[in-house]
């Protein structure tokens, strides 16, 4: 294909049916979700070839922007997951969360709420029933939990999924806080389990969109395990920095309110094309 790719969204059926019916403060509580940055559905093929399906858990700055799944540092290390596996085209992203929670606990204070698993479910029957997607990925425990809650409602079509709950990708950090021996012993453990994981999605997946070695993580995440997120997943016109393994979107400023409500999006230094 030459010219550059893009996503359109969700212009087909049934997902654009399902994006006209989103929830909203019903559902997700301001209180408790980042609800005025609007919904973010998902990021991949919405046409039927993904053969993978990847569950985050909810979205952060950078997706708010991109208005896509799984865009920021999260995202590319998902991505260069994925690719390890050469699966570089055939995935569909989605989060258990369509709005950012905001507040501590807020995931788990709303991890069992119907109503946000119905519409979460109405999404999973429409990628997961008479689909090719063989393998499912869940990235948090919070992620996981919304995968049961879709299994119990379709236990035949679960039975033959294989299904992998991986530790979220940003957990070590966040759980080590500004310890660095505490965030390195939790990155280490946390890769240890992706590689047994490589290990074993290696030998049951079928067609690959690159063949390719396995190449497994070391004790530490390093930019070769990133991956950029492709242009084919982002909308029309996304400046090509927002693909890049760097940060570009940050909660700024002084007071609880003022950060909820401002996100400073930077040009990369790096990626300026007037420097
Ligand atoms: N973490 C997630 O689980 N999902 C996103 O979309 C972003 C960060």
């Amino acid at each position: 294909m030459s010219g550059h790719e893009f996503d359109p969204g969700p212009i087909s059926e049934p997902f654009a049916t399902l994006v006209r019916e989103y929830p909203g403060t019903e559902v997700y509580p301001a209180k408790h979700f980042r609800v005025e940055w609007g919904p973010i559905f998902h990021r991949g093929r919405l046409d039927g070839t993904a053969r993978v399906l990847i569950m985050g858990q909810d979205p952060g700055q950078h997706e708010s922007i991109a208005k896509r799944c799984l865009v920021g540092e999260a995202g590319q290390r998902v991505q260069g997951f994925l690719s390890k596996l050469g699966i570089t085209r055939s995935y569909i992203a989605v989060n258990a969360f369509l709005y950012s929670v905001f507040g501590q606990n807020s995931g788990e204070q709303h991890a069992d709420d119907e109503k946000i698993a119905e519409y979460r479910n109405r999404w999973l029957d429409a990628l997961l029933l008479d689909s090719p997607i063989d393998a499912v990925i869940s990235f948090g425990h919070l992620a996981d939990g919304a995968l049961d809650q879709w299994r119990n409602t379709q236990p035949a079509r679960a039975a033959e999924i294989l299904f992998k709950a991986l530790t979220h990708p940003t957990m070590p950090e966040a759980a080590g806080k500004d310890d660095p021996v505490k965030v390195a012993s939790a990155m280490k453990t946390m890769l240890h389990q992706y590689n047994a994981a490589l290990q074993e999605l290696d030998g049951k997946l079928g067609e690959r969109d690159e063949q390719r070695e396995l190449v497994l993580y070391g004790d530490t995440i390093t930019q070769a395990d990133r991956a950029t997120i492709p242009e084919a997943d982002l909308p029309l016109g996304a400046p090509s920095w927002w693909s890049a393994p760097l940060p570009w979107a940050a909660r700024v400023g002084k007071t609880v309110d003022e950060k909820r409500a401002t996100v400073v999006v930077t040009v990369p230094e790096s990626l300026r094309p007037w420097e």
